[in-house]
């Protein structure tokens, strides 16, 4: 009854236990961000192993120079589009700026991401204040991703896009945030722009995965923005962007050699890391 609608039964989807198991055996976890249906079915053959719907989207498809002015009608269209794609990866989706400023209209929210857009867990930038969204949220049985570390939808409020954590206070505060988030009930952490050694304590310190993103070799996994790992993005790239287009016959190419690179731990490299 649970499997008849499988498709591929040697390529079974990946869920949050393949993504306990991964963190237990020491496997790294491969993620991408994806937007429409056609990179979601190079990255199911690619094998990555978790896809997000991000709310860069609002930078690298519709222009804009900030992740703020992105809403919810926007980023289920684009999960739909993803999910149609998709086999085997686990999808996530992010609720985007003021979707969830309390607990109620986060759960609304989160119950669209899922019905509409196809998603498996939702994404919240968090901090200390979203602790009991998180709670709420894992209440209901949604599985959720704390992100911490840089948080894009605070820009304006923080002042641009900047590692997090270099001084000690700040880098015992996320610790501790990351601690916190997970006892509500985050089943994965995802950690932006931070030291490398902050990245390692953290993932150390948690029980369930954490993905990384300019935070070091040695969270449980790593996620970057596709169209930059591509080069499709123009201009001045964030030091952790590696370009695996170099080299690379094509796209498909290329996201096999980043699922190899993460798997492998050759990717990220010194040079990637602060
Ligand atoms: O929106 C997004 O793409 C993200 C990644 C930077 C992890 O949150």
């Amino acid at each position: 009854m649970y499997t008849h609608l499988q498709r591929d039964q040697s390529r079974p989807p990946v869920t949050l236990s393949t993504l306990a198991r991964m963190k237990a055996d020491g496997e790294k976890i491969a993620s991408l961000t994806c937007y429409d249906a056609s990179f979601a079915v190079l990255l199911d053959l690619a094998d990555v192993d978790v896809v997000l719907v991000g709310d860069s989207l609002g930078m690298v498809i519709q222009g804009h120079h900030t992740t703020v002015p992105v809403t919810m009608d926007h980023v289920v269209y684009h999960s739909a589009a993803v999910a149609r794609g998709l086999h085997r990866p686990f999808l996530i989706a992010d609720l985007p700026f003021m979707s969830y400023p309390s607990r109620d209209l986060a759960l609304e929210h989160s119950v669209r991401l899922m019905q509409e857009g196809g998603a498996q867990m939702v994404k919240l930038e968090s901090g200390g204040k979203q602790t009991d969204i998180v709670e709420f949220l894992a209440g209901h049985d949604i599985a959720v991703c704390a992100h911490i570390g840089l948080k894009p939808q605070s820009v304006h409020k923080t002042g641009g896009f900047r590692v997090q954590g270099r001084e000690r206070e700040t880098a015992a505060r996320l610790l501790d945030e990351a601690q916190r988030l997970e006892a509500a009930g985050a089943d994965m952490v995802l950690l932006e722009c931070i030291p490398a050694a902050l990245g390692k304590s953290i993932t150390q310190a948690l029980h369930v995965p954490v993905i990384g993103i300019g935070a070091g070799p040695d969270t449980d996994g790593q996620i970057l923005v596709t169209y930059d790992m591509l080069d499709i993005t123009t201009g001045r790239k964030p030091r952790f962007v590696r370009n695996f287009m170099e080299g690379a016959r094509d796209n498909l190419d290329a996201i096999q050699r980043y699922v190899r690179a993460v798997k492998s731990r050759e990717y990220p490299a010194k040079d990637h890391c602060f």
